[in-house]
C-alpha cells in the first residue's frame, strides 16, 4: 500500500504504534493538513482583496499602470496622460437607482436641479452665535434612513476665504438638507501659520484630528470655492466600492458659463473618500506649499497603490472666485519622486509637522486652528 510504503519511510514511528491508534493519528493528521491549506487559501485571498467594514470588497484594478516600473521616477511631461479615473463602465457612478431609492423611501423630489445663492445674507456670520436660526432652518432632525449608519465629515482647508466659506455653507447647508443627510460634521482646518500656504497638511491634521474626535464613516475634502450644483450629487458613501469618488469633474467659473471638463487626471476639488483608504495611501503629501500639485500628487498616490476613482455623473460644481495665488514652483521636482515619498510623507507624519492649536464649536462648524511646528515651514 502506498500511504504504507509512505510512513515507513517519513515517520517509521507510526508505524510502531497499534494499528487502532495508528488509524486515529492519521486521522487527526489529515484535519490538520485540511486545516492548514484552508486558512492559507483565505490568507491569499484576502491579500487580494481588501476587506472593508460595509463588506463592499475592493478588486485591485488590474488595468492602472503596473506600479513602480513606470511611476518611479515619473516623467512629468506624461502625468497628464496617466489614468487615474477607473476605466471602462467603472470610470463614472451612476446612483441613479438610490437617488430612486432615497426619492421613494424617504418623499423627497431630487431632480438635479438646484439654484444657487451667491449673496449671503447679513446676519450668516459663521463664527457668530447668530447663525443659530439656520440651524433651525437647515438642520433639523429629519433623517432619511437609508443614511443611518453613515458619519460623514465634510473637510475644508481654510484661509482668508471668508467670503468663499460664507458662501459655499449658505449653499451647502440647504443642499445637504435637500438630501436629507443630517449624520454630518462641517470641520473647517484653518492654517494659523503665516507664509506658503499648506492644503494637504491642513487635510492631514485635520483628518487625523478627526478621527479622533469623531469618527466618520465617510469623509469628503473640500475646496473652499466650490459650490455643488446638482441635487443628485450624493454627499455620501453610499453604494461607493471602495473607489474614491471625485466630485468636482465638471466645473462653471460663471454663474451662465458652461461646465469646463477638468482633466482626467485630476482628483482636487471636492473628494468623497472612505477613512480606510485615505490612511491605506497614507493621506496627502506634507510637502507642497502654495498651489498646485498636492492633488496631483495624491493623483501618484492612487496610481501607486492600485485605486482608481470614480466620478459621479452629477458632478457639477461653480468655482467662486478670489484672489489668485502664489504659485508652487517647486512642484515638479516634488512630482517626481513623489510615489518614492508616499509612504513616510503624509498622515503617518504629520504629527511632527502640525499642531491643532485651538477647536472652536459654532452652531453651524468645528472650527479647528492649525499650527506648524517644524522650523523651516512658513518658508515661502
Ligand atoms: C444611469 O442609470 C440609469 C438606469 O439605472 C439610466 O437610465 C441612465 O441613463 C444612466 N445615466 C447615465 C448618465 O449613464
Ligand atoms: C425639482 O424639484 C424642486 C423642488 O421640489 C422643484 O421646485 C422644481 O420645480 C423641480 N424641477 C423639475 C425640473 O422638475
Ligand atoms: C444599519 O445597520 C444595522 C445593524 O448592522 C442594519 O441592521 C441596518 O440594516 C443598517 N441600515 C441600513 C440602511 O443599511
Ligand atoms: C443667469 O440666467 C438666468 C436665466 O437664464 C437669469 O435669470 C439670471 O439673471 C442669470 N444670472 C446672472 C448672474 O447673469
Amino acid at each position: 500500500m502506498t500511504i504504507q510504503r509512505y510512513l515507513t519511510y517519513y515517520c517509521p514511528r507510526i508505524l510502531t504504534i497499534s494499528k487502532k491508534y495508528r488509524f486515529l493519528s492519521i486521522f487527526i493528521l489529515s484535519i490538520f493538513i485540511f486545516l492548514f491549506i484552508i486558512y492559507n487559501i483565505h490568507i491569499s485571498i484576502h491579500q487580494n482583496t481588501q476587506q472593508f467594514d460595509d463588506s463592499i470588497s475592493y478588486k485591485k484594478s488590474l488595468n492602472l499602470l503596473h506600479k513602480q516600473k513606470v511611476l518611479v521616477p515619473v516623467s512629468i511631461n506624461r502625468l497628464y496622460d496617466y489614468q487615474v479615473v477607473c476605466t471602462g463602465n467603472n470610470g463614472i457612478l451612476n446612483r441613479t437607482n438610490l437617488i430612486h431609492q432615497i426619492s421613494t423611501i424617504c418623499k423627497i423630489n431630487l431632480n438635479g436641479s438646484l439654484k444657487i445663492n451667491l449673496n449671503p445674507t447679513n446676519d450668516f456670520q459663521i463664527r457668530s452665535s447668530l447663525t443659530l436660526k439656520y440651524v433651525k432652518l437647515w438642520k433639523t432632525f429629519n433623517t432619511c434612513s437609508i443614511f443611518e449608519n453613515e458619519t460623514i465629515a465634510i473637510i475644508i482647508s481654510y484661509r482668508d476665504r471668508e467670503k468663499n466659506l460664507q458662501t459655499l455653507l449658505y449653499n451647502l447647508l440647504p443642499f445637504l438638507q435637500r438630501q436629507k443627510i443630517f449624520n454630518y460634521k462641517i470641520f473647517i482646518i484653518e492654517q494659523q501659520t503665516s507664509g506658503a500656504f499648506n492644503k494637504g497638511r491642513l487635510y492631514n491634521i485635520g483628518f487625523y484630528h478627526i478621527m479622533k474626535i469623531y469618527k466618520p464613516t465617510c469623509v469628503i475634502f473640500h475646496d473652499v470655492d466650490l459650490i455643488p450644483e446638482n441635487d443628485q450629487n450624493l454627499y455620501s458613501c453610499l453604494k461607493l466600492t471602495n473607489h474614491p469618488l471625485h466630485m468636482s469633474a465638471n466645473v462653471r467659473f460663471k454663474i451662465n458659463g458652461s461646465y469646463t471638463t477638468i482633466y482626467s487626471f485630476l482628483v482636487g476639488g471636492v473628494l468623497t473618500i472612505r477613512p480606510e483608504t485615505f490612511i491605506l495611501l497614507n493621506g496627502y503629501s506634507n510637502r507642497y506649499f502654495n498651489w498646485g500639485g498636492e492633488d496631483d500628487d495624491m493623483g501618484l498616490r492612487f496610481l501607486s497603490k492600485d485605486i482608481c476613482v470614480q466620478r459621479p455623473t452629477t458632478g457639477y460644481y461653480y468655482a467662486g472666485s478670489h484672489s489668485t495665488q502664489i504659485r508652487n514652483e517647486n512642484r515638479f521636482k516634488l512630482l517626481f519622486d513623489a510615489t518614492l515619498r508616499q509612504d513616510i510623507d503624509g498622515l503617518n507624519n504629520i504629527d511632527q509637522l502640525a499642531r491643532v492649536t485651538n477647536t472652536y464649536e459654532y452652531p453651524l462648524v468645528t472650527w479647528i486652528t492649525v499650527k506648524w511646528i517644524d522650523k523651516y515651514s512658513s518658508i515661502s
